[in-house]
C-alpha cells in the first residue's frame, strides 16, 4: 500500500537532494537568468511553484465539473469549460517552463500539489450548473486573487515572469466572466454575492431557480472548502 509522502518546507523546496538517489535532484541549478540574482530567482521559483499548484488544481477541477454538471443547463456549461481547461493547461506548462528556464524544478505531480497546497479539492460532485458555476466562481476568485499578489511580488525583481502572470491573469479574468455571467442579473448582483464556502456559493446560486435541498449527489469536507478558497 502507497503511504503518502511527507510535506517538504516551504522554505527548503527545490533546495534538497532525494535521500538515497544520486540520480535526481530537487535542488535549484548553478545558474539563473542571466542579470537576475541567484536570491531573486529562487524567490521567483517559488512563487512560480506556487501558481503551478494552483493552475494544476485548477485544471482538473474545471475537468471534474466538466464530467458532473447536469440539468437543463448542462451541454452550455459542459461545453463552456473545455476551451478554459485548455487555456490552463497552457498556462501550467508555460509556468512549470519559467521554473525551469530559472533553474528550478517545476513539480505537477498530484502528491506534490496535494501537500503543498492550502486548500482541499473541489466541494462538489454531481450538481446543477447553477451550483457548479456559484462554487467555481469562488474557485476562480481564489486562483486570480493569487496571481494578482504574484503579480506584485515580481514587480521589481523580474518583469520577464510578470509579464507571464499579467497574461495569465488577464485570461483567467475572461474565464471568470464567462462563469459570473450566468450567476449575474441584471442589475449587476451575483446570486451568490456573501458567501464563502463554495456549497454556500452553491446553494445561494441555486435558490431562486429550484426547490433542490440538496445542491449535490456529493460533497466533501464543507470546512475544510471554506478555508480552501481564500487561500489558492
Ligand atoms: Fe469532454
Amino acid at each position: 500500500m502507497a503511504t503518502k509522502p511527507t510535506a517538504r518546507p516551504a522554505s527548503t523546496k527545490n533546495r534538497s537532494d532525494r535521500p538515497g538517489r544520486a540520480v535526481a535532484s530537487d535542488r535549484n541549478a548553478s545558474f539563473t537568468a542571466p542579470g537576475l540574482s541567484a536570491e531573486d530567482g529562487a524567490r521567483v521559483i517559488d512563487i512560480l511553484q506556487s501558481r503551478l499548484d494552483a493552475l494544476v488544481d485548477l485544471s482538473l477541477t474545471l475537468k471534474h465539473i466538466h464530467w458532473n454538471v447536469v440539468g437543463p443547463s448542462f451541454i452550455g456549461v459542459h461545453l463552456m469549460l473545455d476551451p478554459q481547461y485548455a487555456g490552463v493547461q497552457m498556462m501550467v506548462d508555460a509556468t512549470a517552463e519559467r521554473i525551469a528556464t530559472l533553474g528550478g524544478v517545476p513539480s505537477g505531480l498530484p502528491g506534490h500539489v496535494v501537500a503543498n497546497r492550502g486548500w482541499d479539492d473541489y466541494g462538489l460532485g454531481r450538481a446543477d450548473s447553477q451550483a457548479h458555476l456559484g462554487a467555481l466562481d469562488l474557485v476562480y476568485r481564489g486562483v486570480i486573487k493569487s496571481h494578482r499578489e504574484s503579480i506584485a511580488k515580481t514587480e521589481d525583481s523580474d518583469p520577464v515572469t510578470q509579464d507571464m502572470l499579467i497574461g495569465q491573469t488577464g485570461e483567467l479574468e475572461q474565464y471568470h466572466w464567462f462563469v459570473r455571467s450566468h450567476l449575474e442579473d441584471y442589475a449587476g448582483g451575483l446570486s451568490n454575492a456573501g458567501t464563502s464556502t463554495e456549497i454556500d456559493a452553491a446553494k445561494a446560486a441555486i435558490r431562486k431557480g429550484s426547490t433542490t435541498r440538496n445542491v449535490a449527489a456529493t460533497s466533501r469536507n464543507t470546512n475544510g472548502v471554506a478555508l480552501a478558497r481564500a487561500k489558492r
